[in-house]
């Protein structure tokens, strides 16, 4: 079994992106900035968005986050996210999610300029990737897809099972593994929480990506002998072992399901340190989108 180390593969992509800024300053060049909208104070929102600031210093990138408060007006965001579409010295953004209950979602990522949107969320963004046209690809599909290449899983006529239909992961996920490209062409079956026997269908998967959001949900026994295991989730679990007090798991019951499968993703290190190198990727294409106009 072997584990498929995001970690260190999210490290060499940032490497290179690091290596793409410095000489786009050497070149006398600008570099590129990111910027993130929080609204409130949810813990794992601020993780996540403290995350990206450090990732951007990391590679060289400028970044800039503005901090709302919980009880915003939806009219005042949707008029911080016009202050970002306008501001030239901005490449991408992203509005972290979920905002609070009165603001309508889909109204504030239908205001993100789609050539701005690094989250790839605009449906300008999300029909492009229907298509299969050139567009952002939202960073934890994107991603996992690095991801399966660089440590070489063959996809190509492979049975590819998902679990999960968010906008965010499970929908674009199946889109992309199901692509007529290379380092696609998976067989795609998309299940979810109405699916009748979901042990049924996981057990067929040669790979199997569990965006479910349900704490080691994915047992041995739903799992074929030799598949390839992508574990989205990010749990944290009380254990008084830590000094931290908590551990983090996936979506993924790793002691049952490692012993079954020719490599998975390990939580932490797997999957959500290329989220953040795919969102860096998307800022690299937001910059020489703008400063080739
Ligand atoms: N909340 C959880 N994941 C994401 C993400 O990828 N982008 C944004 N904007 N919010 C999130």
């Amino acid at each position: 079994m072997k584990i498929i180390d995001g970690k260190a593969i999210s490290e060499t992509i940032k490497k290179e992106i690091a290596t793409e800024v410095a000489a786009l300053i050497d070149a006398g060049k600008r570099a590129p900035h990111m910027a993130a909208i929080i609204v409130g104070h949810d813990g794992a929102s601020e993780t996540y968005v403290a995350s990206k600031e450090k990732n951007c210093r990391l590679v060289g990138m400028t970044s800039s986050v503005y901090r709302y408060e919980e009880n915003i007006s939806e009219a005042d965001l949707l008029a911080a996210v016009e202050f970002l579409n306008n501001d030239p010295d901005v490449d991408g953004f992203i509005v972290q999610l979920p905002l609070p209950k009165h603001i309508d979602e889909n109204k504030v990522i239908a205001a993100i300029r789609p050539d701005k949107d690094i989250d790839g969320f605009h449906p300008c963004n999300m029909g492009k990737l229907v298509l299969g046209q050139d567009t952002f690809i939202p960073a934890t599909p994107c991603g996992i897809m690095e991801l399966l290449k660089r440590a070489d899983v063959e996809t190509a006529g492979k049975h590819c099972v998902v679990i999960g239909r968010s906008h965010i992961v499970g929908t674009p996920m199946a889109l992309l593994m199901s692509r007529n490209s290379s380092h696609a062409n998976a067989t795609v079956t998309m299940c979810h929480s109405k699916t009748p026997d979901l042990k049924a269908m996981t057990t067929q998967a040669d790979i199997l990506i569990a965006a479910v959001g349900k704490p080691e949900m994915v047992k041995g026994d739903m799992v074929k002998e030799g598949a390839v295991i992508v574990d989205v989730g990010v749990h944290r679990i009380p254990d008084p072992t830590k000094a931290s007090g908590f551990k983090l798991v996936g979506d993924v019951d790793f002691a049952s399901v490692s012993p079954k499968c020719s490599a998975i993703t390990p939580v932490p290190g797997g999957v959500g340190p290329m989220t953040i190198a795919a969102l860096l990727m998307n800022t690299m294409k937001a910059y020489h989108i703008h400063t080739a106009k």
